[in-house]
């Protein structure tokens, strides 16, 4: 893992304002009532003592933790532990959770935070972003635990974990069973898989569902595509007007999912909607885009629209 320094991130442009500034600890102090009632003193004649009456009336004070932004949370001991082991989870608790961390990313005050690391949870990948390395791999990856409807199985450990968490979840709710289409593609499956779609649909309509090699999410192995099982697989196509494709767009951030690419995000990622393709932030940082309402990760990290190719 390398975590360099890195010039400090654009302010926001989005017209979409992020979440509010960390509230710190508020305690709300509310009276407590309480109320004993005293013994009656027992005589000689009585054996048995009579107990008093249980009349304690309390109200526990309601306390209000929000997110707490370290003045420096590069230094923070909890941060330079977690970058150490390349704990992405630790690092963000370490900043005082996804709302602290995302902020402090936008305002510049994270320069131990490369959004351009593709072996971190907070990668940012568009059309300006490119794989640096271009054709970076994820140092492993494991097999997705779903039904899969081609071979593009796999992804990273946590994000697989996660997916099968989340279809689990989807089953005992009673959205059906879901499964997915693809996970981790190369920069070579991704140069074919792109070719084709210029074949097909020529390289406008290509560039606005497929993305160049060295330019897609699934290469960083945080990227799936998923699809209603129920009762057979469908396409990804079919995806958003599924019932799993409901419950997806409403609940997928519980377990560190973002959809990535909304209707309303389109004129800033340069792709139509697919939501069927789900980015794995962690659950930090996912709770944070979605209470934040968010609708690209170009706006939640401040960074530029990318609807085009530079060429
Ligand atoms: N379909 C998305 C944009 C990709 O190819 O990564
Ligand atoms: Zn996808």
């Amino acid at each position: 893992m390398t975590l360099m320094p890195q010039p400090r991130h654009a302010a926001p442009r989005s017209p979409i304002s992020g979440p509010a500034l960390p509230v710190g600890l508020a305690v709300t102090a509310v009276g407590i009532l309480l109320s004993i009632a005293a013994a009656p003193v027992a005589t000689s004649a009585q054996k048995e003592p009579t107990l008093p009456e249980p009349v304690v009336v309390a109200e526990v004070p309601e306390v209000q933790v929000g997110a707490t932004t370290a003045a420096d949370p590069c230094s923070e001991p909890a941060v330079l532990e977690a970058i150490a082991v390349a704990d992405d989870a630790a690092i963000i608790a370490g900043f005082g959770g996804g709302a602290s961390f995302q902020a402090a990313v936008v305002a510049g005050n994270a320069p131990c935070i490369s959004l351009d690391d593709p072996a971190h949870v907070w990668v940012v990948v568009n059309k300006a972003r490119p794989l640096n390395p271009v054709d970076f791999a994820p140092a492993s990856l494991v097999d997705i635990p779903l039904q899969m409807t081609t071979r593009s199985g796999q992804a990273r450990a946590d994000a697989a974990a996660a997916v099968g968490q989340m279809a689990a979840a989807a089953v005992a709710e009673g959205a059906g069973e879901i499964g997915a289409n693809n996970g981790y593609r190369s920069y070579d499956l991704q140069v074919s898989t792109h070719a084709s779609h210029v074949r097909n649909s020529g390289q406008a309509e290509a560039d606005a569902a497929s993305a160049r090699a060295g330019h897609s999410e699934h290469q960083t192995g945080l990227a799936m595509d998923v699809v209603a099982c129920s009762p057979s697989c469908g396409e990804i196509g079919a995806f958003g007007a599924t019932p799993q494709g409901a419950w997806v767009a409403e609940n997928a951030w519980e377990y560190g999912f973002i959809v990535r690419y909304e209707d309303v995000g389109s004129g800033i990622t340069g792709y139509k909607p697919e939501p069927w393709h789900l980015r794995y932030l962690g659950p930090e940082l996912a709770a944070a885009y979605h209470h934040g309402g968010f609708h690209t990760l170009e706006e939640f990290f401040g960074l530029p629209a990318a609807p085009d190719y530079a060429h």
